[in-house]
């Protein structure tokens, strides 16, 4: 193994990953490629020879330094040959994919299918690889938006409000879950639950009857928007409400300490595992133990534990 390109999405943590990359590799004497825009820079050949200095000062810094796009194009066989010619073009003997479900799908492709060598490292802001309890950018989006919370939470029980926050997450609830149960927020709405508006105005009236106002609602973005469900409730309480979005600044920022040395055990492993002829896998953290998993395995669906989760909430407000 003589030279190593290395591929990317975003979010908090990845470039803490690419900087291990490289001086790990480093110091086996591997050589490191940046491929910029994802696939789409691995189909155009947007490629840049890294040394140990090209990634000093960015441990804690969000996004990637690499950029990254969604690619239709690598979804084509013509845009993978394409990719194949730039692997084949910039003598890369392996390949590091970090990223969620679509990249290491994408990566699993790559391995099965053309017989390139690649190891995943999982970093989604959604946690949703399967087998794996732990994603790159997880934490850091759950602390930023808990952050935003606690803010919100001041002026909902100063001011006794019903606040309804929308959080991250097209298809996964992960963030609301785990924003919901940090926070102690009274209820939580996400794409894998079905939920009953007039249950829930039911249950605010009801408090409020009690002397219970202020009142905070966790919508994940893939289930509802935060200003239809505000207005619903107000609609059937006439109670007041306020809305925040909170949108991308959770995938962005400053990673935190958790999130960087994750990305240095997962990023270190990858290389090793480069190194040592694997492919088609992903590198992950199980029951506190660092594991080799087959790609195969990493991008079926996961079970989320919502509903344990979701009574928890219910049961702890
Ligand atoms: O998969 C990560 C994620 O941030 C989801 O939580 C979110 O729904 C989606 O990506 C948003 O994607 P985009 O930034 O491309 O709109």
């Amino acid at each position: 193994m003589k030279r190593i390109g290395i591929l990317t999405r975003d979010c908090a943590g990845i470039n803490a990953c690419i900087r291990a990359i490289v001086r790990t590799a480093d110091s086996y004497g591997i050589e490191t490629v940046g491929i910029f825009r994802g696939y789409e820079g691995l189909i155009n050949g947007e490629t840049k020879i890294f040394d140990r200095r090209s990634v000093s000062g960015i441990i804690n810094t969000g996004g990637t330094i690499l950029k990254t796009a969604r690619s239709k194009r690598f979804m084509t066989e013509e845009g993978q040959l394409k990719a194949l010619q730039t692997i084949k073009n910039n003598n890369l003997d392996g390949l590091i994919v970090i990223g969620g479900n679509g990249s290491l799908t994408a990566a699993h492709l790559l391995a099965s299918k053309y017989g390139i060598k690649v190891i995943g490292v999982p970093a989604t802001i959604d946690n949703d690889i399967n087998g794996v309890d732990f994603c790159v950018g997880a934490d850091t989006a759950v602390n930023v938006a808990l952050d935003a919370l606690d803010k919100i939470r001041d002026t909902a029980d100063s001011l006794e409000r019903i606040f309804v926050v929308e959080v991250m997450g097209r298809d996964c609830g992960y963030i609301a879950l785990r924003v919901a149960l940090a926070g102690g927020c009274e209820e939580v709405l996400v794409p894998e639950r079905d939920f009953d508006i007039e249950e829930i105005c039911e249950a605010i009236t009801e408090g409020n009857v009690r002397g219970k106002i202020s009142w905070i609602i966790i919508v994940a973005e893939g289930k509802a928007h935060a200003s239809d469900v505000a207005a619903k409730i107000t609609e059937i309480t006439e109670l007041e409400t306020r809305i925040v979005v909170l949108g991308h600044i959770q995938r962005g920022g400053r990673p935190t300490a958790g999130d960087r040395i994750l990305a240095a055990r997962y990023a270190s492993m990858a290389v090793e595992m480069l190194k040592d002829g694997q492919t088609d896998k992903c590198v992950a953290l199980r029951n506190m133990d660092f594991i080799e998993l087959p790609l195969e395995e990493a991008i079926k669906p996961k079970d989320m534990e919502v509903e344990t989760y979701y009574r928890l909430i219910k049961v702890l407000t």
